[in-house]
């Protein structure tokens, strides 16, 4: 197996990957779109907020060889692995960027090593590398199996996961051949300490990480619902989980929120409804989920709005204070985060508005929590990053004056703010 890998797309899944190759002594290249991001890279600065490569970059950026230019990036790798992005645009999957991807791929086989790698770690709807991926490695008579190895092997990576990491999450792979998906398995074990396991289908692995992902989505919208309907039962569903939490087996916890965000839990779900339609079969279930966990933001700002009333506020002359944008705690990724049809609906019912969030200083409208909460007679908060939950104690709420909170993520002390004569309402709590 060459020691020379590419990683094409150095985002929240590409650049942990090559920090990795580089740092288990793989020569590592990385073609990257963007401009920002390049020059970044080559000066050891993570452009993301991610412990692992924050702490590897500064040391491994000069084994890098970070470009834009797809013959210098690929140019005698022997194992080629594509993270693009894989979003949905107009409520279908988007493949673009996937596909211009490969077509860098494709134009440049020749000059990689022989009988390269190519590996899919970008998230797709099953069938994606047969149907899409190999006829365009395929254009110009190369054959997938014979010229090159094909396969898909899911990234997992959890953002702001202290226990698992890229360097110790389980994989699952599968190559055109046999041959392949060892080789594969042997590449994946030189950098991961954690189990490889080769499965009988491309399309078998394709459909593990979708199904991963649904399977979070559908338990999320199962709380989600129950929630809203123990809330009118007058049941705190903390108290429920917490409790179901206690059986040894057949449980597992999910917790209610906001809505559910990132680049992947909402949207691999579309991916597979939309590849099972293809065939001709309507996930009921998987529909109803997405509908579910995408009504959250505006059951929250139902609860602002109710509550505020049973204060005797109106939401329109009142300044709400909405903490944390990011879609999980301790990270910056705003993307799909419930947050923003938060903010927006808000806006709309023209409520002003302090937004913070100590990880995304871009969209913040204050400096610091204190200068947040300064003046807001509600607080939103969507983010349970550890400082929210240092500093927002009762004691500082009833200092600050504010009236209400929506606690959209059941993590501050509802006891001690109920106490402070503040009105909390959580999501079911
Ligand atoms: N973010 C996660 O936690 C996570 C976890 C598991 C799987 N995934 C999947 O991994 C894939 C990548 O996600 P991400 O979060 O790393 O995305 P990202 O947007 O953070 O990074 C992708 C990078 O690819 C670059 N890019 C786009 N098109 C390109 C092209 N044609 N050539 C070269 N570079 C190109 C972009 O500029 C960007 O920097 C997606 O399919 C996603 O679903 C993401």
């Amino acid at each position: 197996m060459s020691q020379k890998v590419a990683v094409i797309g150095l985002g929240y899944v590409g650049l942990p990957l090559a920090c990795l190759c580089a740092e288990k002594g793989f020569e590592v290249s990385g073609l990257e779109l963007d401009e920002k991001k390049i020059l970044m890279i080559r000066q050891g600065k993570s452009p993301i907020k991610d412990s692992f490569v924050e702490e590897k970059l500064p040391v491994l950026h000069e084994k890098i060889f970070v470009t834009n230019n797809p013959g210098e990036a690929l140019q005698s790798s022997g194992v080629i692995i594509i993270a693009v992005p894989t979003p949905m645009r107009e409520n279908k999957p988007d493949l673009g960027a996937l596909k211009s991807a490969l077509v860098s791929v494709e134009a440049n086989l020749e000059h990689c090593q022989k009988k390269p790698l190519v590996i899919i770690e970008s998230t797709v709807y099953p069938g994606t590398t047969a149907e899409v991926a190999k006829p365009i490695l395929e254009k110009r008579g190369l054959k997938a199996g014979i010229d090159f190895e094909l396969g898909h092997c899911p990234e997992r990576v959890d953002p702001g996961n202290k226990e698992f990491g890229i360097g110790n999450i389980p994989r699952v792979v599968c190559c055109t051949t046999r041959e392949g998906s060892l080789g594969a398995k042997e590449f994946y074990s030189k950098i991961v300490n954690a189990e490889i396991t080769v499965l009988d289908s491309i399309i078998a692995v394709e459909a593990v990480k979708v199904f991963e992902n649904t399977f979070r989505d559908v338990n999320i919208a199962y709380v989600n619902d129950l929630a809203k309907g123990f809330d009118r039962m007058g049941i705190d569903i903390k108290e429920v989980i917490r409790g179901a939490s206690t059986k040894p087996f057949g449980f597992m916890p999910f917790y209610p929120g906001p809505g559910v965000g990132g680049h992947c839990i909402p949207k691999d779900p579309c991916y597979l409804i939309a590849s099972s339609k293809k065939a001709g079969f309507t996930p009921k279930l998987l529909e109803l989920a997405r509908k579910i966990n995408k009504s959250m933001p505006a059951y929250v700002v139902e609860l602002v709005e109710n509550s505020l009333k049973q204060k005797k506020l109106h939401l329109k002359s009142q300044k709400i204070c909405v903490l944390g944008v990011a879609f999980k705690p301790e990270i910056d990724d705003i993307r799909e985060s419930p947050a923003w049809p938060i903010i927006s609906m808000l806006k709309e019912k023209k409520a002003a508005l302090n937004i913070f969030d100590p990880f995304v200083p871009g969209a913040s409208t204050a400096k610091s929590i204190e200068d947040a909460v300064s003046g807001c007679s509600c607080i939103v908060l969507c983010t349970q990053h550890r400082q929210f939950l240092e500093k927002i104690t009762p004691e500082f709420l009833k200092s600050m004056g504010v009236r209400v909170v929506i606690d959209a993520r059941n993590c501050l002390d509802k006891k001690g703010i109920i106490e402070k004569g503040i009105l909390y309402k959580g999501i079911g709590s």
